[in-house]
């Protein structure tokens, strides 16, 4: 079957970069098509990724709570689990979030064309559906947001099982609590789901190549971090390289080298987390045939609007440039759904949130220590912990503290880093600041409320600047 059919913009990849393009691109009356292969619209994100993920962080850390810290606040129980239960919420959770997007494309009029899209030339699209039945769309503009793919190890051969050896992919689903998990990677990942099956009952170990955790992360936040985890029954063998993950009768053996040289070691365990990064994914695209040129490390190349190196097609979000976040993505979908509309669509990369969704939580946002050295900025550090904030107290959520960077001589912020419960919604006042140029003087001189975790953000404002009031 042919058949031709004519608009603005066609997205290939319902992922939040692709969606919520095509949506703002709608609202701005282009007529817009979105091309999605799975059953489901959402890509990675809703379907296997930040949102089952969080559906999972959030009832593990509820059993954990009910099994370690309500007693102590003076509720008896023995929680029980029910792994078919959680992982039930997690599908309902997944379920509701996918159809919201089918009844956002049905509101904003956008066509949703199931099949594997290919890009024939700029202005042409060709899908290919799961019968093998073929469609020609032809539009103005074309948009890649197929987002990425599990990389897997450089230079190492992993066998993923999907039982034994598995990928986040397969790690939100397991049917039962490992007794053991070796968790390759160190990254969000690995500390994520890490995190799931650790509160849940099995012994976890993160075998990370780098000597931090949370590779780009403010070194003190990891180091902090890091020490929480390991209260929490992580263990953690850093600056070791994995060289070979192999099955076993009761598991599979991973093992890892000194990252600078020495003695090889092998751990087993019933199941591996491999959490080693992920990849662009733009296989079956078409790309080399259609011109559009990708870096070495796979990435679509663009200019300062999105576009390829072929004029009229376009490209976001995790198949370009810059961190693999929903959210960045989002971002740029918009900015590029803007931009075709003749409007001046751009996206600030300086004050991009980064969050960790682990007990306590950590977000980031903006310079870290590190990087204000290594560009020769003076800078000014103002912290706080939760020790010594009143809601933290109430709630049995001291663990952690606030950090402010500010340029030693404007004083404004240039970096804000949370450790601690609800960080992730915390490091958005800290971000819209950043986002205005503000200074540490307008966060502390900004009333908030009390009592709220967000006043450990205020004080950490005020020790930058001047002097926090409760330490
Ligand atoms: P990652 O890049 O965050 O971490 C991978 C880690 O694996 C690195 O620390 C790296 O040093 C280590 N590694 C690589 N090869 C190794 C080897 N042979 N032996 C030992 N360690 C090795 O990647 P991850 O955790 O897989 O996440 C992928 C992407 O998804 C990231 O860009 C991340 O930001 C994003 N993501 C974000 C989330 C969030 O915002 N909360 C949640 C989940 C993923």
């Amino acid at each position: 079957m042919s058949d031709t059919s004519s608009f603005d913009l066609v997205v290939i990849g319902s992922g939040p970069g692709g969606y919520v393009g095509a949506i703002k691109a709608a609202q701005l009356g282009l007529k817009v098509a979105v091309v999605e292969k799975r059953q489901t619209y959402g890509g990675t994100c809703l379907n296997v990724g930040c949102i089952p993920s969080k559906a999972l962080l959030h009832a593990s850390e509820m059993f954990a709570e009910a099994g370690h810290s309500f007693a102590d606040l003076g509720i008896k129980v023995s929680p029980e689990l029910d792994l078919a239960t959680m992982l039930g919420h997690k599908d309902k959770t997944v379920k509701a979030n996918v159809d919201g997007v089918a009844f956002l494309f049905r509101k904003n009029k956008i066509e949703g064309v199931a099949g594997t899209g290919r890009i024939v030339k700029a202005g042409e699209v060709e899908v290919t559906g799961e019968d093998g039945a073929r469609r020609t769309l032809a539009t103005k503009a074309i948009c890649i947001a197929t987002g990425s793919a599990v990389a897997g190890i450089p230079g190492l051969d992993v066998a993923f099982d999907g039982e034994t050896i598995v990928s986040s992919d397969h790690a939100i689903a397991l049917p039962k609590v490992p007794a053991s998990m070796v968790v390759v990677g160190g990254g969000v990942i690995g500390l994520e789901l890490g995190s799931v099956w650790s509160r849940l009952g099995a012994r976890v170990t993160v075998v990370e190549y780098l000597d931090k955790i949370l590779g780009p992360m403010d070194g003190e936040v990891s180091a902090q971090f890091q020490k929480l985890l390991v209260k929490q029954g992580f263990t953690f063998k850093l600056g070791a390289k994995v060289t070979a993950i192999a099955k076993t009768g009761s598991g599979a053996a991973v093992t890892f080298e000194p990252a600078k040289g020495g003695e090889p070691e092998t751990l087993e365990a019933e199941v591996v987390l491999v959490a080693t990064g992920r990849r662009p994914y733009t296989d079956g695209l078409g790309l080399d045939e259609a011109g559009v040129a990708r870096d070495k490390a796979g990435r679509i190349e663009i200019d300062a609007h999105y576009q390829t190196s072929v004029p009229g097609i376009y490209a976001i979000g995790d198949v370009v440039k810059g961190p693999m976040l929903a959210h960045k993505a989002e971002d740029e979908g918009i900015a590029l759904a803007e931009i075709l509309a003749g409007q001046a669509g751009h996206v600030n990369y300086g004050v991009i949130p980064s969050v960790v969704y682990t007990s306590p939580e950590i977000a980031s946002v903006g310079k870290t220590e590190e990087e204000l050295k290594a560009d020769g900025v003076e800078y000014k550090v103002g912290k706080f912990p939760f020790m010594a904030n009143g809601r933290a107290r109430a709630m049995l959520h001291t663990d952690g503290f606030v950090k402010v960077l500010t340029d030693a001589r404007t004083d404004k912020v240039l970096g804000g880093h949370v450790v601690g419960f609800g960080a992730g919604d915390m490091i958005a006042e800290i971000a819209v600041l950043m986002e205005f140029g503000g200074s540490a003087e307008d966060l502390a001189r900004t009333c908030h409320a009390h009592p709220t975790m967000s006043e450990a953000v205020r004080e950490a404002a005020f020790a930058a600047f001047a002097k926090p009031i409760h330490v």
